[in-house]
């Protein structure tokens, strides 16, 4: 049995093999925290968000996409309190000058950090006299501001000052009066994107766990607060609903309400959804009950009436909200530990990604028995350029892809497509051609190989990918 690291070591090495993702500015060394999509990856990114934007946006009446800018007015995170708060606290080496998250060395000598202030963490470290990993001593902790900061324009003075945003849905709460005037939507409705935050991570780790460059899908829902436990409840089960979208395993997914210490300072009420990674059991959604105070923060400081008029009470509130938040790499990266395997099919070992169709970046492969007869590649042509054109109508929403492969052994090609998850392999044969026209269809679970007539093709794939 793979140990934990070498199970991320080998999914890493087979994200970069196939395709799928590289680590970031490669060729000069890499830049920590951050990765790049290769093919591969864009597809099976691409089905990770088309799954959400279907269940969150598509199918909902009361939920208005939206993509903000990543730049914003500073003023912005000033009322939100991130340019106050939004801290993690370091020390460092004083000796190497490296510096390392306090709470985290805390928590790696057994003490538990949670809800600790700034001045408990530091006299933890000075009282046990704690050491770096490279046994120096160590610093005062000291509260280090995780946005990524830059200048607009040709001024560097602090008027200037913008971020790049740590999380999407700033732009969500800027845009909620112009939605309403717009739309004219009644609560409860929400706001929703799929966009990039950043964040001067201290120690990015474990892949795409934890990066400097992120992807959000979030939604910011308005509602009036009398109802806020029965909607913080249907969220809870919408996301449980999405994992099942995914193919993710059930018994990996588990829910845990943040304690008051823990919990952002917006939120009333966090449910934290979490994963077991080969790492260990880690965030990865959060669902948390941001109450108004985003939009009663952003009022105040931009002077604009950000309230919602109830035309049944002739009321006025500034609506309160719940919020889903979900990290695109976190998701892609539990949907891989989840399905990567390890086997021998037909007396070889195999290495396979046992991912849904849904979120396969190949959903089929097509083909001839053998490259050196052309009647054998011409009817593979065909029936690979048909279903091409009918995949869109038999789902949609999927991204994956339809390819053809006619290099190396057919075996080799089983194995190819096996790594990088894609469910089925559509095989023309002699028996096709000479026949009926059937062809074989295998699965890449169990290498089972079923024979399947022209005429129902399309059915059998609406069936495997609806
Ligand atoms: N708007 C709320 C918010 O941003 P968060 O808990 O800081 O809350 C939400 O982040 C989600 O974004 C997390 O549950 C995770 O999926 C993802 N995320 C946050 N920081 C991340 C990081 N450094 N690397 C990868 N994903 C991250």
């Amino acid at each position: 049995m793979a140990g934990k690291d070498n199970i991320m070591d080998k999914i890493i090495s087979l994200c970069k093999r196939r395709g799928f993702i590289y680590q970031g500015s490669e060729i000069y060394g890499g830049l920590a925290g951050t990765w790049d999509y290769g093919p591969l990856g864009v597809a099976f990114k691409k089905n990770v968000e088309n799954l959400w934007w279907k269940r969150f946006v598509l199918d909902r009446e009361d939920i208005y996409p939206i993509d903000a800018a990543i730049l914003m007015n500073q003023n912005v995170w000033k009322a939100s309190g991130h340019v106050d708060g939004f801290s993690d606290p370091l020390v460092e080496d004083i000796k190497t000058k490296k510096r390392y998250r306090a709470d985290h060395l805390l928590e790696a000598s057994g003490i538990s950090a949670k809800g600790l202030k700034l001045s408990d963490i530091n006299s933890k470290i000075q009282e046990l006299k704690l050491k770096s990993p490279d046994g120096n001593p160590l610093g005062e902790v000291k509260q280090f501001n995780m946005m990524l900061k830059t200048h607009i324009g040709a001024t560097e003075d602090s008027s200037a000052i913008s971020y790049l945003r740590p999380e999407t849905a700033g732009g969500m709460f800027v845009n909620f009066k112009n939605v309403l005037d717009s739309f004219h939507p009644k609560l409860p409705f929400g706001l929703a994107q799929i966009g990039k935050a950043f964040r001067n991570e201290i120690a990015p780790r474990d892949f795409l766990f934890r990066v400097r460059e992120i992807e959000q899908m979030e939604i910011e829902y308005f509602i009036d607060p009398k109802s806020w436990e029965k909607i913080f409840d249907d969220f809870t089960e919408q996301l449980v609903e999405y994992s099942k979208d995914l193919g993710l395993d059930q018994k990996k997914v588990h829910k845990l309400e943040v304690a008051p210490e823990d919990r952002a300072h917006y939120s009333k009420r966090t449910i934290d959804f979490e994963f077991d990674y080969p790492f260990g059991r880690e965030e990865l959604w959060g669902l948390a009950y941001r109450t108004n105070f985003d939009l009663s923060a952003h009022s105040k400081a931009s002077k604009a009436p950000l309230e919602y008029f109830d035309e049944e009470t002739k009321e006025k509130l500034i609506p309160h909200v719940i919020e889903p938040s979900l990290g695109v790499g976190r998701t892609m990266l539990a949907i891989l530990t989840d399905a990567y395997r390890e086997d021998e099919l037909g007396g070889e070992a195999r290495e396979y990604l046992k991912l849904s169709p849904k979120v396969a970046p190949v959903i089929l492969a097509v083909f001839p028995l053998m490259k050196n007869r052309p009647e054998l590649v011409k009817r593979a042509r065909e029936i690979y350029l048909d279903l091409r054109k009918k995949i869109k109508s038999i789902n949609p929403h999927l991204s994956g892809q339809i390819v053809y492969d006619e290099t190396g052994s057919i075996g080799k090609r089983y194995r190819r497509q096996d790594e990088i998850g894609t469910p089925f392999c559509l095989t023309i044969d002699f028996d096709t051609i000479e026949k009926d026209g059937s062809v074989t269809i295998r699965d890449r679970d169990t290498g089972q190989q079923e024979r399947v007539k022209p005429e129902d093709l399309e059915k059998f794939l609406e069936k495997k990918l609806n």
